[in-house]
């Protein structure tokens, strides 16, 4: 329990986290998707959350371009921004997790360090963090360019744009690669609900 600091103090709750994912037959986790603009983040997210949905998961997705929206609608893309655009969904996410939600983080997340302040949130609340690095040549997301953002770039319309003028810090020892140039997001999603059995996140 968090210390008693500035006057606040922790209130324990009456329903129980065990309770919750009794009931739905999972437990409450993190999955966390990093990679490139472009690189199929959110199409693999959608993908693994259908694929739970159809066996009754309480699941939820954060997306980046979304939250940007709400949320974190006054952040831009400097580091210090993206630093703090991190550590609010690191909270949320937390949060969703403790409900008993299978919650998906589909953002770029591009340093390491950041990231791993984001697992060490959830972990510390007795968690699983299961970061998933989504694999995918900067050509490749390039080509595919969705937002038409790479080609902007390039032109020196948008400043700071990761992968080309801002940097990508590769996970080093991330749960699960997904490849997403080498295989279709359904086989992909399959992977994750298959290290969701294994680690016995699904009940
Ligand atoms: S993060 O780096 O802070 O994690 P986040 O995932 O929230 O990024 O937002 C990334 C999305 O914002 C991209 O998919 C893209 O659509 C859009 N975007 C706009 N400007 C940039 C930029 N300079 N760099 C990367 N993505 C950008």
């Amino acid at each position: 329990m968090p210390e008693k600091e500035n006057n606040i103090v922790w209130h324990a709750q009456s329903v129980a986290r065990e309770t919750r994912e009794a009931k739905n037959r999972h437990k409450g986790c993190v999955l966390w998707y990093t990679g490139l603009s472009g690189s199929g983040k959110s199409t693999v997210a959608n993908k693994t959350e259908e694929l739970l949905s159809q066996r009754n998961a309480q699941t939820y997705l954060l997306d980046g371009d979304n939250i940007r929206f709400g949320l974190n609608s006054d952040l831009g893309f400097e580091k210090k921004d993206r630093r703090e655009n991190i550590r609010r969904i690191g909270e949320v996410a937390k949060l969703f997790a403790d409900s008993g939600t299978i919650v998906s983080v589909a953002f770029i997340s591009p340093y390491r360090a950041d990231r791993e302040r984001a697992r060490k949130i959830v972990e510390e609340a007795g968690l699983d963090f299961v970061e998933i690095f989504v694999k995918c040549d900067l050509a490749v997301c390039e080509s595919r360019d969705p937002k038409g953002l790479y080609k902007k770039a390039r032109a020196g319309e948008i400043r700071n744009f990761t992968g080309l003028d801002a940097p990508y810090e590769e996970p080093l020892d991330p749960e699960l690669v997904l490849e997403s140039g080498h295989s279709d997001p359904e086989t992909l999603a399959k992977r994750v609900l298959d290290f969701l059995n294994r680690k016995h996140i699904l009940l």
